[in-house]
């Protein structure tokens, strides 16, 4: 079956995702705040879920149309041969969302859907009662400037969940954003890439994994894989084809970090990723930080300063970061921080920056070009 798909993103990384669907082979790609939508089938679903990175989930859209009352609401979605998606015993759970909408209030828009979606299956199935026993089907009812647009979610657990993070440090970055992060800087693989506040190894895993191409979701499972109208075939195909797209490559990657408990969590997250060859830890702090080659890259996401009394050590370790360009001007810096005015404070204009999001937190991503 042909599929209207949606990858959503985190708002600034759409036209990374964009690219990586184009990688993937697809065409004719929609991208929106927020969103980017392309067309694919069951083994299209299973290749997304698979091998996106930057995405946050692959949705199916179902129906999208304008709804300025409940029961323009209802006739838009009850229109929609649901059965033809869900099987008989099928667990509709529906969740909202409005903005700048007549139709705002959430849970009685959940509910008009929820009550469409079922007189739809007693069409196709000719039945008054759903056990809903069966595999589960997120059904999301978004509502923009009064036009609503149907999902299912075809991911699950968002797609940052890649199976290697057991814990995590006081502030880790979302894999998602940690592999954007990478993309966006450039990073030439023949080069050593480090992380001098590594945490629990995000980036640096996230970097190893772009390098060395293996799929993020190679190690987990999607929603998706219990509908019956997706074949296991279809995800033995991905799985397989993951595996072997794997590249030998030899890579190095160095992770700092003051702290060695997290440390320790960032070593546990590197092993259970299978990628303990090519990432070095070593506790240091960035203020003795420094390097025997004139070139590489650092990707980074130093701490902020939110707590009180960290504020004087964060403003120094920025600071050192303007230094360290000074004394290694062959080097990409690339620094992730919701620090306020950055680049003034440390004197120091990047080369291009911009907007990101670290979950709700909005940062900026400063990129500072070798020379
Ligand atoms: C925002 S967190 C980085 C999170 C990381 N990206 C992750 O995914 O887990 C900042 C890190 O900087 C570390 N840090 C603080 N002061 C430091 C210093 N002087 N030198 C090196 N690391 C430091 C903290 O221990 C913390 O792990």
């Amino acid at each position: 079956m042909d599929y209207n798909l949606i990858a959503t993103t985190t708002f600034g990384i759409e036209a990374i995702t964009a690219k990586e669907l184009k990688a993937l082979g697809y065409e004719d790609l929609k991208v929106e705040n927020g969103k980017v939508e392309f067309e694919g089938d069951e083994m299209d679903i299973a290749i997304a879920n698979t091998w996106l990175r930057t995405a946050e989930r692959v949705l199916i859209k179902v129906a999208e149309f304008k709804a300025e009352s409940f029961e323009e609401l209802f006739n838009g979605t009850v229109e929609v041969d649901w059965g033809s998606i869900i099987p008989v015993d099928g667990k509709m759970h529906v969740i909202g969302k409005s903005v700048k909408s007549k139709l705002f209030s959430v849970p009685d828009c959940q509910s008009i859907v929820k009550k469409a979606v079922v007189k739809s299956m007693q069409r196709t199935y000719n039945k008054e009662i759903f056990t809903e026993d069966g595999p589960v089907y997120k059904i999301e009812v978004a509502i923009l400037k009064d036009i609503v647009t149907l999902t299912i979610d075809t991911s699950g657990e968002g797609l940052h969940k890649r199976g290697y993070r057991e814990h995590s440090g006081q502030a880790p970055l979302k894999e998602t954003l940690a592999a954007a992060m990478i993309y966006l800087s450039k990073w030439d693989y023949e080069k050593q890439l480090i992380d001098p506040f590594c945490g629990s190894g995000t980036i640096l895993i996230e970097g190893a994994m772009i390098a060395k191409n293996i799929a993020p979701g190679l190690n987990r499972h999607f929603v998706s894989e219990t509908w019956p109208t997706m074949d296991k075939e279809t995800w033995d195909q991905v799985r397989e084809g993951a595996r072997a797209a794997i590249k030998n490559k030899d890579i190095k990657l160095i992770g700092y970090d003051i702290d060695s408990w997290v440390l320790k969590t960032a070593r546990n997250n590197i092993m259970k990723a299978g990628l303990s060859d090519c990432i070095e830890l070593q506790r240091r702090s960035f203020l003795d930080f420094s390097s025997s080659k004139k070139e590489g890259y650092i990707v980074t996401n130093p701490p902020y300063g939110e707590r009180i009394g960290e504020k004087r050590e964060v403003e120094e370790l920025n600071r050192h970061i303007a230094e360290v360009k000074g004394n290694m001007p062959g080097w990409y810096i690339n620094v992730l921080t919701a620090f306020p005015n950055f680049e003034k404070f440390i004197r120091l204009k990047a080369d291009k920056n911009r907007k990101l999001y670290n979950g709700r937190l909005l940062c900026y991503y400063y990129q500072y070009f070798g020379k």
